[in-house]
């Protein structure tokens, strides 16, 4: 303390950071800001690199930029961005305690909450679920009645030849369908005045003329003088009352089991007829506990959390649809490439859940979009407020504001080639595969990222497909793009013309056109490899009174809902079997786990920040007691991760560590560990195989008979036009050209490479080496690796 008050500065931790432009007296860095903070940093990040620092006086800045007396430090390098994210305990958002939002829209938010407020987890805990792969299952038909609506007003304007005024209607589109989503009400705002989203939008305008005010003081003061204030207050009053009117109203339909009339409609039906049941996010909210004290959030927290979906579910979507439409009206070829995608892969059917798994290039360009337009321009850490810390090589001192730039690291020309450029091809697995998941941060990453991410993503998808397979987008010459931003960055005056596609079905698959051939046998070969998941092989009373045991841990629910069909599945087999949280072998009355062939114990978890979910904190606790590994010596295992590849350096983190554990343990694994990823929308489909997988070694371990139906299952057959391929002789028949764009097609569509993650290797010899057997074949092959793959004893080779 003495030394503090003395000056005596203690060493250095690294090197001192690097300087960014050069400061001026009182005004520091704000003539480099000119364009607005998001708009400047990019070039800011071209000329001083991915870290520097920028002294903006505090308030002077839309959003607080540094707390009185140190620089803000700018982040664009994915290398420390990683870093960052991965100490959570040296670098937290602490920023809205003090920040103007929390007195203005969002109240105390899961958004707007501080990462030492307690406030934050409880939020968490309970709309979690609400964001797991079957709460996205239950929502689609929602999303498909939104859409439903959106395509006849676009419809309606091409038919009308008048250009359509982009950011309005895609803001109604998403505050309909997240009523439908949030709320289970549709809102109507596409069909007719909706006062509730006037008054939000108002509320919003005005927190962005507010914001742009100088000093915090000068604000309140400029924005008294010019009524914004005022304006601010009373649209903020009416948003107030309509969540309020809202919540009363599903409180009302929980007790009554039956809506009463909507207060923002009027009207009294609760979902749209297309919907399937699902739990809106508001209905949970108002009814389901905190699972750690089992209490309700207090109305104050429902009120602010109900309001923090509604911004957040809404402005941001809304603003990376608008950008979405743009980029496919300024880049024809790339609208063409999608069409062509969405229409073999879902040619005049109903767009289904399964389906709209399936458009990988879709999947890019929405990437490439989010990478050119985050509607989230930046977001803020702080390093800890008592000490010193490094981050890389540099020293940081106590309490520095670090400003992780979205714009400056998506158009940083270290990381992206030609950042300009609109170019979905860049996200293609063999150019994206090399970059680090830390270049592409529209949801943030780590502790505090999106929520809504998949859910975000997913509408995207829907509303993209069912865009283009219905019409050419062109943008309208009076479009002038101006960027507001009330909170998150607002796209206005954009303007496309539409105009519908030939209505004619998608022609017939032809078999010089690879990705046709390959599409067509995706579907079929899912379908039957589930199917063949509830049939039950022949006979399986060898199994009877052997044990199962079901683990999960999972705090959103998608991975307790696997673990609950692993169970299923297990019982119909034969097997006698519970299913609890990974928790309960820590506590006093742990399930008795099967050891050797009494039965098997089956673990699906998913990771946060490489640190296990909620209910298996205990577990991984108890993991590194000497007690743990007696109880899992000789169990009979299989464990399924299931993580987002987002987070690149923790993905499937916990998993990997019980996998790990359970052999070190001495554990005998039935199968290798399964892994879903989210980020590609294929977890259902990971899942299946695994699932396949561990079904057939159950059989295998217990002598048991593998009905040929299942086990083919697991090797699709291979279409035709691939299988000449493969026996090579055919090939030769064919051009170069032609060869090289069946093995391209094949490679990007082909669930069975997809899934086992094959590659390509240029043959260089393949010659017989017995002669005169005709029965027996033994040959030499010699073929190059391609650059960064290996091949090992035991590869599959085909
Ligand atoms: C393109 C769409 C979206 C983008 C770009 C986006 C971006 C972000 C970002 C960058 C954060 C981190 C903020 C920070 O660290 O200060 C965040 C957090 C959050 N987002 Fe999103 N978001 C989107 C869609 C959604 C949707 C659809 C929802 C909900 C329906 C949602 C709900 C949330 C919530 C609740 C948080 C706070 C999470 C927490 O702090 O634990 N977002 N979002
Ligand atoms: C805040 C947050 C942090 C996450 N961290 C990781 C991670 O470190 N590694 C990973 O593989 N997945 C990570 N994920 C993805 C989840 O593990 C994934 O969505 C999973 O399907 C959730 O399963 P659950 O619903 O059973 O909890 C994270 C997701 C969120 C929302």
């Amino acid at each position: 303390m003495l030394k503090k008050f003395l000056g005596r500065a203690e060493a250095p931790l690294g090197e001192p950071l690097p300087r960014g432009p050069k400061p001026l007296p009182l005004v520091g860095n704000l003539s480099a800001l000119k364009a607005g903070l998001h708009a400047s940093l990019p070039g800011l990040v071209a000329k001083h690199g991915g870290i520097f620092t920028l002294e903006v006086p505090a308030g002077l800045a839309a959003v607080p930029l540094v707390y009185f007396g140190g620089p803000t430090v700018v982040l664009a390098d994915p290398a420390l961005l990683e870093e960052l994210f991965r100490r959570p305990d040296d670098f937290s958002k602490r920023l809205f305690k003090h920040s103007a939002l929390r007195w203005g829209a969002q109240g105390k938010g899961i958004f707007t909450t501080d990462d030492d407020e307690d406030i934050h987890g409880s939020a968490f805990r309970v709309l979690a679920p609400s964001f797991s792969l079957k709460s996205l299952q239950s929502y689609f038909g929602a999303i498909q009645s939104g859409i439903a609506t959106l395509m006849g007003i676009l419809s309606q304007a091409a038919e009308s030849r008048e250009a359509v005024d982009v950011h309005p209607l895609m803001s109604q589109y998403m505050f309909d369908t997240f009523g439908l989503i949030g709320f289970g009400k549709d809102f109507q705002s596409l069909t007719q005045k909706c006062p509730l989203l006037d008054s939000f939008e108002g509320m919003m305008k005005n927190l962005g003329r507010l914001s742009k005010r100088n000093t915090n003081v000068g604000k309140v003061g400029k924005g008294l003088f010019s009524g914004d204030l005022h304006a601010f207050r009373r649209k903020h009053h009416k948003a107030w009352v309509g969540i309020e009117q809202l919540l009363e109203w599903k409180r009302t339909s929980i007790k009554m089991g039956e809506a009463p009339a909507c207060p923002v409609t009027g009207s009294a039906t609760s979902q749209s007829s297309s919907c399937p049941v699902m739990k809106d996010m508001c209905a949970r909210l108002v009814s389901e506990p905190d699972p750690l004290t089992g209490q309700l959030l207090p109305e104050e927290l429902m009120h602010a959390n109900a309001t923090t979906l509604l911004i957040a579910g809404h402005d941001t979507t809304s603003t990376a649809m608008t950008m979405l439409l743009y980029h496919i009206a300024t880049n024809p070829d790339v609208e063409e490439k999608l069409h062509r995608e969405v229409r073999d892969v879902v040619g005049e059917r109903e767009l289904t859940w399964d389906l709209v798994s399936k458009l990988p290039y879709t999947s890019q360009v929405i990437k490439e979009s989010l990478r050119l337009f985050s509607p989230v321009p930046e977001i803020y850490k702080t390093s800890p407020p008592d000490r010193a810390t490094r981050l890389g090589p540099y020293h940081i001192p106590p309490g520095t504001t670090f400003c992780v730039s979205q714009w400056g690291i998506h158009y940083n020309p270290q990381v992206y080639d030609d950042p300009e450029k609109f170019d979905p091809d860049r996200w293609a697995e063999d150019k994206a595969g090399g970059r680090s998941s830390y270049a592409w941060l529209p949801f943030s990453s780590g502790e505090r990222a999106c929520i809504g991410l998949n859910l975000s993503l997913l509408e995207q998808r829907v509303m993209l497909a069912e865009v283009v397979r219905k019409f050419y987008l062109r943008l309208d010459p009076q479009t002038n793009l101006r960027v507001r931003q009330p909170l998150f960055l607002n796209p206005q005056g954009i303007h496309v013309r539409l105009t519908p596609r030939r209505s004619s079905p998608a022609p017939p698959p032809d078999l010089r056109d690879p990705q046709l051939v390959s599409m067509a046998c995706l579907d079929p070969a899912l379908a039957e490899s589930r199917s063949s998941l509830d049939s039950t092989p022949s006979d399986t009373s060898g199994l009877r009174g052997k044990r199962v045991v079901v683990l999960y841990g999972s705090n959103m629910g998608t991975c307790e809902d696997f673990a609950e069909q692993v169970l299923e599945n297990d019982k119909r087999m034969g097997f006698e079997g519970v299913k609890a949280p990974l928790d309960a072998l820590a506590s006093s009355a742990p399930p008795a786990l099967p050891r050797g062939d009494e039965g098997v114990v089956v673990i699906v978890t998913s990771t946060y920040n490489g640190r296990p979910p909620d209910n298996a904190k205990a577990f991984d606790a108890w993991l590194s007691c000497p007690s743990a590994e007696s109880v899992l010596q000789g169990v009979r295992f299989a464990v399924f991760g299931c993580g987002n590849s987002q987070w690149s350096a923790t993905y499937l983190g916990f998993a990997k560590r019980i996998q790990d554990a359970l052999e070190h343990a001495g554990g005998e694994a039935l199968t290798v560990m399964g892994e879903g990823d989210m980020d590609c929308g294929k977890v259902e489909h990971a899942f299946a195989r695994w699932n396949l997988t561990r079904r057939i070694a159950i059989l295998h371990s217990y002598d048991i008979p593998v009905p040929p139906t299942l086990a083919e299952t697991l090797y699709p057959r291979l279409p035709a036009v691939n299988a000449m391929v493969w026996h090579g002789h055919v090939s030769k028949d064919m051009s170069d050209g032609y060869r090289r764009s069946v093995m391209q097609g094949t490679s990007t569509v082909s669930k069975m490479l997809q899934d086992s993650d094959a590659w390509f290797g240029a043959l260089r010899q393949n010659t017989e080496l017995l002669k005169g057997d005709a029965s027996r074949s033994t040959r030499h092959i010699e073929f190059a690796l391609p650059a960064g793959r290996a091949y090992i004893a035991g590869d599959h080779l085909g």
